[in-house]
C-alpha cells in the first residue's frame, strides 16, 4: 500500500501534500512525510504514527516552497519508525524519493550499494532507490530515475525530486499513480481523491510508464525512453464517486482490484530461484503436527481451501472450524498444534474468541489478516498480512482471492519445511501463483463480464440456486452461493459436486439454475458425470468451463469460460465468475449490493 502526493506550481506545497495524504490515509499510517524543494536545497519532515504527528510537526515551522513530495507508509520492510519513514534522501541530501510497493530484489542491490560506498539510514527496501538513482546521476534527472529501475524488480510507484532541477519525475509499474493537470500546476498521487479539490483533468499512468512533470507540462515515456501518449481526462465523480474509483460500487471496484491485491499479497515472497516462499513468520514450520485453521464466513471458505493446499502439498493433518463453533467444541490443542486464523477485518469477535482459546490451550497462533494493527494482530504469535487494501463493500471479494493465495504459500511454507515437495513441483507452484494476478486480470476481460452479466440476467428471477464443486473447488462453490444469498437474497445452497445425490438431487427441476464449477482438473470426468445427472433432470446447467474446453459446453444450457489455470490456484481464477455473477444478478434485482439488508462488514457480536 502506502500513499503517495507530488506538486510543482505556485501553491504552497506543503498545502496541497498535507491535504493529499489525509485522503490518503486509508493507503496506510505507519508514517508520513513530505520533502519541500526551496531554491537552494529539500528540506525532509517525517514522523511515524498518523500524518497529524507529522501536522503537530510542521504547525510550529510549515516549510516553505512550491515543489513537494508528500508520502503516507504502510510498513513492509522495516519498523514503523521515524527512520524507516519516507521520503528518502541520499547521504548529501541533492536527492529525494517517495515510493510505494516493494523493490524484490533490494537486498542484492543494497549489498552491492554498500561494496560501493553508500551508506545507508533506514530499514527499508525503497531507499536503495535513492541510491541507485545518485550513481546514475549526471546531471539529468529522467535519465538517471530511468537507468535505476531499470536494475530494480517489484512494484513501484516512485516519485523523485532533485535539488539542482525545478521537476519531479515519477514511474509506475503495478502500483497505481495518476497525475493532476492544472493551470501553471501539475500533481501526482495514488488515488484521484487526493487530487480532487485541484483540477479535474487527470491522467492514469500505466504500468511502465514514465512521467516528468514541470510548472506548465509534462512528458511520458515508456522505460525504455520512447514517447508514450495517454489521454487526459475530465474526472466529473463526486467524493464518493471518487472514493469508488468511477465504478457504481465498492465491491465491483474491488473486484477489479483483484489482480493488484494478489500482486500486493504475493510480491516480495516468492522465490522463484530457489522454490522458496519468505514469508517472514517467526514460527518453526517443521515444529507443528497439526493444524487448525480457524475463520467465519468468506474467511472460513478460504480456510477450506487452505486445509486441501496443506493437506496436499505438506502432509500434516489440517482441520477446519466454523470460529463460532470453535471456542464449544473442546478442541483437542496442544504446543505443537499450529492455530492459523483467518480474518479480513481482525476484528471479528467469534474469530478473536477462538483464537483465545486456542491460545489458551497452548496452540502457537498464525493470522492471515488484512487489516492493520486490528485487534487480532496484537494477541497473534505472528502475522501474515495479505495487503490486499481496504475493502469497503460488505461482500467480502478481493480478501478472499488474496486470503487463498496466502494460504498457497503457507502450503508452500510448510511443505518446504518437512520435505515433502520437490524442488521443481515447489517451483512449478510457484510459477502458478504468479501467474495469477494476469489471470484474474483476464477473467475480468470485457467480453467475459458481459458473458456472465447476460446468464445473471437471464436466471436473475430464479427463487433458488445451487452451487457444485469439486477437490480444490468444492469451497468455490461454497463462496459462490454464499456472495450470491449475500447480495441478491436468492437462496443458494453450494455443495461439493459428490454430494449432491445424497439429498439436493431432489431440489432440481427445471426452475433450478445449478451453476458446476467443470475447470480442468483430474476430477473433471466425476464433475462431468454430476453435471449429467442435473441435466437429466431437467436442471439448467451453468457450466463454468476452462478456455478451450467446447466438448464439455454441450452438456450446458449456458457455459462461463474461465482462463486456464493450475489447478491448485484455480479457485482464485474460477471465483471471480461468480462473484460477478452474484453482482450482476443483484444489481438486475435493484439490491445495493455495498449495503446488503441485515449485513455489518466487522462483526464484533457473539
Ligand atoms: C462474506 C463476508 C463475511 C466475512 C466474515 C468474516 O462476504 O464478508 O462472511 O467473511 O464475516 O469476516 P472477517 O474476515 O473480517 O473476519
Amino acid at each position: 500500500m502506502c500513499g503517495i502526493v507530488g506538486y510543482i506550481g505556485s501553491r504552497q506545497a506543503q498545502d496541497v501534500l498535507i491535504s493529499g495524504l489525509a485522503k490518503l490515509e486509508y493507503r496506510g499510517y505507519d508514517s508520513a512525510g513530505v520533502a519541500i524543494r526551496n531554491g537552494t536545497h529539500i528540506e525532509v519532515k517525517k514522523k511515524a504514527g498518523k500524518l497529524a504527528n507529522l501536522s503537530t510537526l510542521l504547525e510550529g515551522a510549515p516549510l516553505e516552497g512550491t515543489l513537494g513530495i508528500g508520502h503516507t507508509r504502510w510498513a513492509t520492510h522495516g519498523l514503523p519508525n521515524d527512520s524507516n519513514a519516507h521520503p528518502h534522501a541520499t547521504e548529501d541530501g541533492r536527492i529525494v524519493i517517495i515510493h510505494n510497493g516493494i523493490i524484490e530484489n533490494y537486498l542484492t542491490l543494497k549489498a552491492g550499494l554498500i561494496e560501493r560506498g553508500h551508506s545507508f539510514k533506514s530499514e527499508t527496501d525503497s531507499e536503495v532507490l535513492a541510491h541507485l538513482i545518485e550513481e546514475a546521476y549526471s546531471g539529468d534527472l529522467y535519465e538517471a530515475v530511468r537507468a535505476a529501475l531499470g536494475q530494480v524488480r517489484g512494484a513501484y510507484g516512485i516519485v523523485v525530486t532533485h535539488v539542482d532541477h525545478r521537476e519531479i519525475v515519477a514511474a509506475r509499474t503495478v502500483s497505481p499513480l495518476v497525475m493532476g493537470v492544472g493551470e501553471g500546476e501539475m500533481f501526482l498521487a495514488s488515488d484521484v481523491p487526493a487530487l480532487l479539490p485541484y483540477t479535474r483533468k487527470m491522467v492514469f499512468l500505466h504500468d511502465g510508464d514514465m512521467v516528468v512533470l514541470h510548472d506548465d507540462g509534462f512528458r511520458i515515456t515508456d522505460l525504455a525512453g520512447n514517447p508514450v501518449v495517454r489521454d487526459i481526462e475530465h474526472i466529473d465523480w463526486d467524493a464518493e464517486a471518487a472514493e469508488k474509483g468511477g465504478y457504481d460500487t465498492y465491491m465491483l471496484k474491488e473486484i477489479y482490484e483483484q489482480p493488484t491485491a494478489l500482486t500486493n499479497t504475493l510480491i516480495g515472497r516468492l522465490h522463484d530461484e530457489t522454490g522458496e516462499v519468505n514469508l517472514d513468520i517467526n514460527l518453526d514450520p517443521a515444529s507443528f503436527k497439526r493444524i487448525s485453521i480457524i475463520a467465519c464466513g468468506t474467511a472460513y471458505y478460504a480456510g477450506l481451501v487452505g486445509e486441501y493446499l496443506i493437506e496436499q502439498l505438506a502432509r500434516i493433518p489440517v482441520e477446519v472450524d466454523v470460529a463460532s463453533e470453535y471456542r464449544y467444541r473442546s478442541p483437542l490443542v496442544s504446543e505443537n498444534t499450529l492455530a492459523i486464523v483467518v480474518s479480513q477485518s481482525g476484528e471479528t469477535i467469534d474469530t478473536l474468541e477462538a483464537l483465545r482459546e486456542a491460545k489458551k490451550h497452548g496452540a502457537k497462533t498464525l493470522g492471515v489478516i488484512n487489516a492493520k494493527g486490528s485487534s487480532m494482530t496484537r494477541e497473534l504469535d505472528d502475522t501474515l498480512y495479505i495487503h490486499a487494501g481496504p475493502e469497503i463493500g460488505v461482500a467480502s471479494t478481493k480478501a478472499y482471492t488474496a486470503q487463498v493465495s496466502a494460504m498457497l504459500m503457507l502450503a508452500l511454507w510448510l511443505a518446504r519445511a518437512r520435505n515433502t515437495l520437490t524442488d521443481e513441483k515447489a517451483k512449478e507452484l510457484l510459477h502458478a501463483a504468479r501467474e495469477l494476478p494476469r489471470l484474474v486480470e483476464e477473467a475480468l476481460a470485457p467480453e467475459r463480464v458481459e458473458a456472465i452479466k447476460k446468464v445473471a440476467e437471464k436466471y436473475a428471477h430464479a427463487r433458488d440456486y445451487l452451487f457444485l464443486g469439486r477437490g480444490v473447488n468444492a469451497p468455490t462453490a461454497l463462496e459462490g452461493a454464499l456472495k450470491l444469498k449475500e447480495i441478491s437474497y436468492i437462496h443458494a445452497e453450494g455443495y461439493a459436486a459428490g454430494e449432491m445425490k445424497h439429498g439436493p438431487i431432489a431440489l432440481i427441476d427445471e426452475n433450478l439454475p445449478v451453476v458446476v464449477i467443470a475447470t480442468e482438473s483430474f476430477l473433471l470426468e466425476k464433475t462431468i458425470s454430476n453435471l449429467q445427472e442435473v441435466r437429466a433432470r431437467a436442471g439448467k446447467v451453468i457450466a463454468i468451463l476452462s478456455d478451450g474446453d467446447t466438448a464439455n459446453a454441450v452438456h450446458a444450457d449456458d457455459v462461463l469460460y474461465v482462463p486456464r489455470a493450475h489447478e491448485m490456484v484455480s479457485p482464485i481464477v474460477n471465483v471471480v465468475a461468480l462473484q460477478l455473477l452474484s453482482y450482476f444478478t443483484a444489481t438486475a434485482l435493484g439490491k445495493d449490493v455495498d449495503k446488503p439488508r441485515n449485513l455489518a462488514k466487522s462483526v464484533t457480536v457473539e
